[in-house]
Parts: structure tokens; C-alpha cells; sequence
């Protein structure tokens, strides 16, 4: 019956799943934890800020930026299991007043109540982004992009990922 279960149900589900995952700009790549620091620390969050991870996975950035920098966060995630993680995760951290995860399509998410936007997708993603990052955020907002620029933006600064990767932080109104 198990066997049944995994051969007929389990198996093509997955399948699915993944060739769906396939199909988006950015695939799942969680941040490590020391990286995860990093970004927040390189895009002075606190506890000021609305911070908006586009893509956020399992929601690895959005609870470390409530919990750890004491901020107010938001992921946006497109994948149902990793938005079910993320949300159980937020929920066991006791976070829920001020994390939350919205199951959604990030090229269409609102951006104007973000102080700091958290990026780890791909070339294609953040240019697709730029744009509507442009016109939404105010001025003095950071945008944080982990491994890939934006194109056409100057860096505020460059920082360093745990893997040696690159760290991108630009300040509206300034570098865009
Ligand atoms: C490289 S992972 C980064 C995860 C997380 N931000 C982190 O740093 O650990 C990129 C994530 O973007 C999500 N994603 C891709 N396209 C998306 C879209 N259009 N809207 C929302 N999320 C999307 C993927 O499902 C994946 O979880």
C-alpha cells in the first residue's frame, strides 16, 4: 500500500513540484546563517525598519530581521510548501506580531512600505524588479542584493558573503 502510495502519488507530485520550481527565475538556494547577518547588518536594519525579503524561501531573513535586529519583516514567496516553513517557523519563534510571510508573486508584491528590500534571486529577477524598486521606494530605503548587481545601479557599498560572495547594498536616491 505504502509503495502504492509513493509510486502513483508521491513520485509524480514531486515531480511536478520540481519542474515547476524549474520554471521560475529564481530557484531555492537557502542563505547560511552568517551571510543572513551579514546582509542585514550591511542594510542597517533596525528597529525602524519594514524589512521586505522578495523571494524569501523558508523565511530564514525575514525571522532573523524580527528576532535578531528587532525589526518589522515581510518575505513573499511564490512556493507553497516553503511559504507553510516559513510560516510555522515565524509561528514557533513566537514572531507573529511582527513577521509575516505573504504567498504571492514578488513582481507584483507593493513595495512602497519597505525601508529595506532583500534580494537573493538572479540577473533576470532584479532586472525585472528595478523598475518598480525605483518608483516605489522612498529615498534613504536599501536595497540588498546578495551575489547578483542590479544593472545600471551603483553600489553604496560591497560587502562579503560567508561563501566569498558578493554583497550589494544601494540607497535609493542616491546609486539608482
Ligand atoms: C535563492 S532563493 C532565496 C531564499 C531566501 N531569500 C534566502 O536568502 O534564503 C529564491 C526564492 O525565490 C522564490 N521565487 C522565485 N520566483 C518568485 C516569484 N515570482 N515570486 C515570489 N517568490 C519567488 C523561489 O521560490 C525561492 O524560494
Amino acid at each position: 500500500m505504502t509503495w502504492i502510495l509513493l509510486v502513483v502519488v508521491l513520485a509524480p507530485a514531486s515531480l511536478i513540484w520540481l519542474g515547476w520550481n524549474l520554471t521560475l527565475d529564481a530557484l531555492w538556494q537557502p542563505t547560511d546563517r552568517v551571510t543572513v547577518r551579514r546582509i542585514l547588518l550591511l542594510g542597517e536594519v533596525d528597529c525602524d525598519d519594514h524589512v521586505v525579503d522578495l523571494g524569501c524561501g523558508d523565511g530564514r531573513i525575514v525571522v532573523a530581521a524580527a528576532r535578531d535586529f528587532g525589526a518589522r519583516s515581510t518575505g513573499v514567496e511564490i512556493d507553497p510548501l516553503r511559504v507553510l516553513w516559513g510560516r510555522a517557523w515565524i509561528f514557533s519563534a513566537g514572531l507573529r506580531t511582527r513577521a509575516r510571510i505573504v504567498h504571492g508573486n514578488m513582481y507584483t508584491y507593493a513595495l512602497s512600505d519597505a525601508t529595506v528590500v532583500i534580494l537573493f534571486l538572479s540577473a533576470t529577477s532584479n532586472f525585472r524588479l528595478q523598475d518598480r524598486m525605483r518608483k516605489e521606494l522612498a529615498p534613504g530605503s536599501r536595497v540588498v542584493s546578495y551575489y547578483h548587481p542590479i544593472w545600471g545601479w551603483e553600489p553604496d557599498l560591497i560587502g562579503e558573503a560567508k561563501d566569498g560572495y558578493p554583497i550589494y547594498v544601494y540607497r535609493m536616491g542616491e546609486a539608482t
